[in-house]
């Protein structure tokens, strides 16, 4: 019988349907959430904190593979260095991390944050996966929402956002996998202006805005025009477009109003 699979961040937007994807293989799971949870048929919560260093080794025990999505604003360096010195005590096999493109390249912390979250898996004696990807749909859609209230569009800025379905499948995949090393990244179908990926999630409210374009300033300012932020060619693409993303979005809150 196989072990079950420690998920951190498993009751996050990507955590969620990975989890689904891994019960799905037929593989247990164990949970790391901050909150106590009842446990489910073939999911048990474990309480602790990546951060904080809390509950860690009881999270652990028992476990040879470790997919680690936790994550937040602040401290994912501290909680990627707590979560491989309690695998290294609890004999772990494969540690996959999720991290983000331009991790090496953008002069903003949460890049180095994950960056040094990176160098944490790499570092330490245990076989690992390192998957980067770009910027979710899901993420793009509070910024689209502010742009378009402002009526600014940030001039140079663009995003190659995914599909979280699609990264769910490509970690489940990594998880069940044997350890890759820093695999291919995976980002969105097309890179788009902010301009662009504004006036579509205008349109599917069914309105128009004329957008200033604004400078920002800076060294993050020049990262982000030389696309620093984006995938290289060698990086694989989902398929879902930022289009379809929000008219299945527009379905599915028709649908959940009726
Ligand atoms: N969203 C994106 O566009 C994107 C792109 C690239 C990479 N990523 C990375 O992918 C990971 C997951 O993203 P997401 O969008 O699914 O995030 P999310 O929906 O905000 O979920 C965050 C998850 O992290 C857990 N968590 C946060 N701090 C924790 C702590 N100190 N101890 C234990 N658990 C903690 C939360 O668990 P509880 O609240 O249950 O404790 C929750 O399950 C993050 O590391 C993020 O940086 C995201």
């Amino acid at each position: 019988m196989s072990t079950p699979i420690l998920v951190t961040g498993g009751t996050g937007n990507i955590g969620r349907h990975t989890v689904a994807l891994l019960r799905a293989a037929d593989r247990d799971v164990r949970i790391l959430t901050r909150s106590s949870r009842a446990s489910q048929p073939g999911i048990r919560y474990v309480q602790g904190d990546t951060v904080n260093n809390v509950g860690l080794d009881e999270a652990l025990a028992g476990i040879e593979t470790v997919l680690h999505l936790a994550g937040g604003a602040k401290g994912d360096d501290v909680a990627a260095r707590n979560l491989v010195a309690a695998a290294r005590r609890a004999g772990v096999r494969h540690l996959v991390l999720i991290s983000v493109i331009g991790a090496d390249r953008m002069p903003i912390g949460y890049f180095r944050m994950k960056l040094a979250a990176e160098q944490e898996f790499e570092r330490s004696g245990i076989p690992w996966t390192v998957l980067r990807v770009a910027q979710l749909h899901d993420f793009v859609v509070p910024i689209a929402k502010v742009l378009s209230a402002m009526r600014i569009a940030p001039r140079g800025l663009r995003f190659e956002s995914v599909g979280v379905e699609e990264v769910a499948e490509r970690l489940a995949e990594l998880t069940l996998s044997e350890p890759g090393g820093r695999v291919a990244d995976l980002a969105g179908p097309e890179a788009q202006d902010v301009r662009d990926l504004v006036r579509a999630f205008d349109l599917a409210r069914g309105r128009t805005r004329r957008l200033l374009p604004l400078r920002i300033p800076g060294a993050i300012g020049r990262a982000y025009r030389a696309g620093e932020n984006l995938a290289q060619e060698t990086a694989r693409r989902g398929d879902q477009t930022w289009t379809e993303f929000l008219a299945e979005r527009a379905t599915t809150r028709v649908a959940g109003e009726g």
